[in-house]
């Protein structure tokens, strides 16, 4: 469960007494957070922004461009039954990833392209919330190819816009992503803007239930 003290986040850590970046960890009746930075880690600044993560302790999630674990660490402190895969391209990032699951047995790290989905299918039953955070030109393209292929229920995507076009408004491209989420058949349900804390980023989210 996530807290919310004084409008900041944590999750319950599942390393009692480790920090995985520096974040502040606190005690509040007997169980230790970690603070959930949202300057860090976008989904933080989409609960910041009024938006919801919906997992729970048994979910399984698919989570794309996983770099070195920031983000995904507070999600293993969440899935305490449930499982992430975690994709990376780079070996840099990897490698930073690959040392987190040494103490956190509910991440899988792979080391594969996200626009190739069939290099990780096997590696999960199903997916009930896929999260991409790719700073890439096609990235919008990568994450559709994606919920194709795994037909998640509930699925979100950091957008970063510079990264799409860089001489156009990221509201534009917002909208545009949107648009084109909603003409591939995605039932688009919030695009929320965190741009305080993650510059020139949206979150878009989808729920495709019903
Ligand atoms: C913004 S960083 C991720 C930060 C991370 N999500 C977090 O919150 O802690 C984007 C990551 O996507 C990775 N990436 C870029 N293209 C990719 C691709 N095609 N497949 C998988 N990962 C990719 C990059 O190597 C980089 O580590």
């Amino acid at each position: 469960m996530i807290l919310e003290k004084d409008g900041k986040h944590y999750t319950p850590n599942y390393v009692p007494g480790v920090s995985v970046y520096g974040e502040e960890l606190i005690r509040e009746r007997g169980v230790e957070y970690r603070y959930w930075d949202p300057h860090r880690s976008k989904l933080a600044a989409l609960l910041r922004s009024g938006g919801d993560i919906p997992v729970d302790q048994c979910s399984s999630v698919l989570y794309l461009g996983a770099g070195d674990g920031t983000t995904v660490s507070h999600l293993s402190d969440l899935l305490t039954e449930g499982m992430i895969v975690a994709v990376e391209l780079s070996s840099r990032p990897f490698r930073n990833l690959l040392s987190l699951t040494e103490r956190r047995d509910n991440i899988l790290p792979v080391m594969a392209d996200a626009r190739y989905p069939e290099e990780y299918d096997d590696l999960l039953g199903g997916v009930d919330y896929l999260y991409q955070d790719i700073s890439q030109q096609d990235q919008v393209d990568i994450f559709i190819k994606n919920l194709k292929h795994f037909g998640p229920e509930r699925a979100a995507i950091a957008v970063k816009s510079r990264s799409i076009d860089v001489t156009r408004e990221p509201v534009e491209i917002y909208n545009d992503v949107k648009g084109r989420m909603k003409q591939e058949g995605f039932n688009v349900v919030a695009v929320r803007k965190i741009s305080r804390w993650q510059k020139d980023h949206a979150i878009v989210s989808i729920d495709n239930r019903g």
